[in-house]
């Protein structure tokens, strides 16, 4: 029986108890396509407007509480689910950094395909438990699927696997907990207690830390290893760290190198690392979150030489891959590394067999209850064709080198770091500290909504970063920043 509601109907909330399938959170199908459609329309606009609007659009604490108030205890009788919408699209959803816009250029900007958001809706809406083979035979299919396709991308060998997660912080942490319980079986039998050691340098992502120390590694076993001018992980250096810990009792776990890393797109020695790993018989993991699907790009290929030697391998398809949030990716060359250290079963799960070849994805991680994050990939993929993921990541390769170039050629700025992977670092010329006049730039460029920009330092000096990456912005809109940001320097000198 299908819930009747009024004219305008959607802002009412049904009646509990009227029509005999009702229940206190249902809507009837009308209010439901209305709803759906009012909401996919206000996603088209704000996509097909969105280079119009400021790259920006924050409020603080105080002005939120002012403008939006709050119901606070959550209210007891609904508005009705049409004027939810209208508030969370007219009120919440706007007060945000529009990550998706061509001139949001700070951290990661993130730009994902229609298919992709409209993939996510769907796994909402199908209500996918993506946990078992039994709860999702089908979107489990997929996943298998789309990481195959990942793992011939970057080149790992047939049997690798893994699992989607929510992100690269998930996936490095699933990867350093895995090599330390592998460490951990190795060294079982020995006598002496166990002290299990991790390495990356300086530059590698503030996740591996955390990662180490939710893992219970005590602080004189996470070695964070100096990086030189060139910003790279040291194999040399790795080598003398893994020696003397070898000679001071500690068990080496894991060595993460960055391809590339978060602050300048910059790659560790991939290859040198892998030889150094398989002689010290250490687990080799690459967080390739940030720069790992520039494999799809010729260049970005050779620059990534290595990759596919990793044990395992962190993948952020909510990056270079064009996907909404949260779609990450952890690859690992035995799956059984995954299995051996997540895979608990208690009773109330023992009817979730596997048949041959069937994934129980809940067993690689720590997130039983998971959605179908693949099918976002997926759904992109098919409708666009690889090849057009592939002209997308080269663009931003060649973007962020012309960004390079142009800024060389500046009287008022100059290049700390050269393009890597889509993000150039750069800032202020000027025989002072730069990092007056870089905020000053930093603010007026955000303050007039031209472009948002992150800052970063390098060794300690202050610096500026363009993280170059959605195929929306344009050689204009680079001209349009840099020449404001030049603008900027001249009047500060005035
Ligand atoms: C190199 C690298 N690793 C890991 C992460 C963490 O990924 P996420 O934010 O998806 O958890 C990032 C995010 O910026 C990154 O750049």
């Amino acid at each position: 029986m299908i819930l009747e509601t009024p004219p305008t109907g959607v802002n009412v909330p049904p009646e509990p108890g009227d029509p005999e399938d009702a229940t206190p959170l249902s809507l009837s199908p009308e209010a439901m396509r209305e709803l759906g459609y009012r909401a996919v329309d206000a996603l088209v606009e704000r996509w097909s407007t969105l280079d119009e609007g400021r790259p920006w659009n924050g409020a603080s604490r105080s002005e939120l509480d002012e403008r939006l108030g709050a119901a606070v205890p959550a209210p007891e009788q609904g508005e009705g689910a049409a004027a939810a919408l209208d508030a969370a699209l007219t009120r919440i959803l706007p007060v945000a950094a529009r990550v998706d816009h061509p001139r949001f250029l700070a951290y990661i900007p993130s730009a994902p395909t229609w298919p992709s958001v409209l993939a996510d809706f769907l796994a909402a809406g199908f209500n996918i438990f993506q946990g078992t083979w039994q709860g999702a035979s089908g979107p489990g299919h997929v996943e298998v699927e789309v990481l195959e396709w990942f793992r011939s991308w970057v080149g790992m060998p047939a049997g690798t696997s893994g699992l989607f997660t929510s992100g690269g912080s998930a996936a490095n942490a699933l990867a350093l907990v895995a090599a330390r319980e592998s460490a951990l079986r190795r060294v079982a039998d020995a006598e002496s207690p166990f002290r299990p050691a991790v390495y990356f340098s300086d530059q590698a992502h503030s996740s591996l830390l955390r990662a180490a120390r939710a893992a219970g590694i005590d602080a004189d076993g996470i070695r964070i290893l100096e990086t030189g001018p060139d910003l790279r992980l040291d194999p040399d250096a790795v080598r003398r760290a893994l020696t003397a810990d070898l000679a001071a009792g500690f068990t080496p776990a894991l060595v993460a190198a960055s391809a590339g890393a978060t602050n300048t797109g910059t790659i560790d020695p991939l290859g040198a690392l892998a030889d150094l790993c398989a002689e010290f018989d250490v687990h080799y993991h690459v967080d390739a979150a940030y720069g790992g699907f520039a494999v799809l790009d010729e260049g970005g290929r050779k620059a990534l030489d290595g990759i596919g030697r990793a044990d395992s391998v962190t993948l952020d398809p909510h990056k270079w891959l064009f996907q909404p949030f949260e779609c990450g990716c952890l690859l690992v060359r035995d799956p059984t590394l995954l299995t051996r250290v997540f895979r608990v079963t208690p009773e109330y799960l023992q009817d979730t067999v596997q048949g041959e070849g069937e994934v129980n994805f809940g067993e690689r991680g720590i997130q039983l209850t998971r959605s179908f994050r693949a099918l976002k990939v997926w759904m992109s993929v098919r409708s666009f064709g690889l090849g057009a993921f592939r002209s997308a990541v080269t663009a931003g390769i060649e973007l962020a080198r012309a960004s390079e170039e142009r800024i060389r050629a500046s009287a008022e700025l100059e290049v700390v770091t050269p393009a890597s992977l889509g993000i150039v670092v750069w800032q202020a010329r000027t025989d002072a500290d730069p990092e007056a006049l870089n905020r000053r730039i930093q603010e007026v460029l955000a303050g007039e909504g031209t472009a948002l920009l992150s800052s970063t330092r390098i060794h300690g000096r202050h610096a500026l970063r363009l993280c170059i990456l959605n195929p929306r912005l344009r050689r204009s809109d680079i001209e349009e920043i840099v020449a404001r940001a030049e603008a900027v320097v001249r009047e500060a000198g005035e």
